[in-house]
């Protein structure tokens, strides 16, 4: 077990780079699987999620390597084989296993996937487009075998757009006799990476970025090189930091664009940041106002950020909210909060009002997934005395370097092995 340690009241100053997408890197090492070649991903964050996805590709037979941020895959030896519960269960993107090995093989066995308790999370829509494919599905208790003699291109409508239904019909279709149309798709910056990781390997897809994507079906993927896009959620998390207790905090390689809806929120907060190409500087500033938010599919308001933000808005003046409209029990960082001295009021399961500006104080506190660990780190880095945020492991999952990234700029945070 694992836990962080926070003295908290530090400015931070100074520079944090983002490193590559958590949610673009798992998708894009899952999908070399669909090629017998070579595959060379760069800016691949080094988190446990990786490692994870890693062990898997290890298990079918792939030879890995990775250095510092950029992760070389050969598939040349890989085999079809089912892959074990303790396995699956590691992590929520072990199910892009079942789209990718359906695509190249026809057939995938393997376990309802893990992650964080964050909601029911079905993957119903993800087995309605294999089926729609024209792929037989067998669940025997949390097993999956998906099966076909052939898979044929559908058209396919998502009831709600899924991130991971639209990656793994993606993966399931490239290969696919015939044309695939996803309506409804989502339009996340991760599927466009994936999308075009897909096309350097030789497929064919259209639309990617907008709610209809078009897959042409083709023979043969081959080996290709691909970069990861930075990822939009810990930049999110870095620049609340910095509107938190930063002074002048530069958060370096993001792209903007794919945060505009927190920029903007920020801005009707009037917190002290000036936005560049590729780049925001940010400092505290008294007297922030309250806003409303309401999670959304991108280009809305990210769900994986309303956590991070819930700290902010304790030191607005006046009264904020917060509607999820994604997960069902993304609220479990609320009661935590309360106890270091925020007045959140849960009015239902999707939504709270947050009455502030109320004073932090240091506590020990559980990260019970990954964003809600942010969101108590944010609150140890802006509370007096000290913060332990226990369970960190979900917050290792996915924050490249947290600890060094944070010290560099001047918090004062460790990490720490207990038994
Ligand atoms: N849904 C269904 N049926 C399905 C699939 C999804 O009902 O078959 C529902 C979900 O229960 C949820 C909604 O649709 O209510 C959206 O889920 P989606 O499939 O889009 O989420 P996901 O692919 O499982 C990814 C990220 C999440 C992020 C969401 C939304 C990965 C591995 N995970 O999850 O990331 O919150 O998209 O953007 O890419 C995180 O990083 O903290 C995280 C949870």
């Amino acid at each position: 077990m694992k836990q962080i340690i926070i003295e908290g009241g530090q400015t931070l100053t100074g520079t944090i780079s983002i490193s590559g997408a958590k949610n673009s890197a798992v998708a894009l090492v899952p999908a070399a699987v669909l090629c017998d070649d070579l595959v060379e991903i760069e800016n691949v964050p080094n988190i446990s999620d990786i490692d994870a996805l890693e062990e898997m590709l290890q298990y079918l037979g792939a030879t890995v390597s990775r250095q510092t941020s950029s992760i070389h895959i050969d598939t040349h030896q890989i085999e079809n084989k089912e892959i074990p519960e303790n396995i699956s269960k590691k992590l929520r993107a072990s199910y892009y296993f079942m789209g990718a090995l359906l695509g190249k093989y026809k057939k995938a066995t393997m376990y309802f996937p893990g992650g964080c308790p964050i909601g029911a999370r079905p993957i119903n829509l993800h087995l309605k487009g294999f089926e729609s494919l024209g792929a037989k599905v067998i669940e025997e208790g949390n097993k999956y075998t998906i099966v076909a003699e052939t898979l044929k291109g559908a058209p396919i409508y998502l009831d709600t757009p899924s991130v991971g239904a639209t990656i793994n019909i993606m993966f399931a279709a490239v290969k696919a006799l015939g044309t695939t149309v996803i309506e409804n798709a989502a339009k996340e910056p991760e599927i466009v990476n994936v999308a075009t990781m897909l096309n350097n390997m030789g497929a064919r897809i259209r639309g990617a970025g907008t709610s209809k994507i078009t897959i042409h079906g083709v023979e043969k993927l081959h080996g290709a090189y691909t970069e990861v896009i930075p990822d939009r959620i810990e930049a999110g998390t870095y620049i609340i930091a910095g509107a938190l207790i930063g002074k002048n905090l530069e958060i370096h390689n993001i792209i903007p664009k794919h945060i505009e809806s927190l920029i903007s929120k920020l801005k009707e907060m009037q917190v002290d940041m000036k936005v560049f190409a590729d780049r925001v500087v940010i400092s505290k500033k008294d007297g922030l106002k309250p806003v409303h938010i309401k999670t959304l599919g991108y280009p809305g308001f990210p769900t994986d950020l309303q956590q991070p933000l819930t700290t902010l808005l304790t030191q607005c003046h006046g009264i904020s909210s917060v509607e999820e409209t994604i997960y069902e029990n993304r609220f479990l960082n609320t009661n935590y909060l309360n106890d270091m001295g925020a007045d959140i009021t849960a009015l239902d399961t999707e939504k709270i009002t947050i009455k502030g500006p109320t004073k932090l104080k240091g506590k020990e506190v559980v990260a019970t997934d990954l964003r809600a660990g942010a969101c108590l780190v944010l609150a140890g880095l802006c509370a007096d005395g000290i913060t332990i945020v226990k369970d960190v492991e979900h917050v290792l999952r996915g924050y490249e370097n947290i600890i060094e990234k944070l010290r560099q700029v001047g918090a004062k945070i460790t990490l720490e092995e207990i038994k």
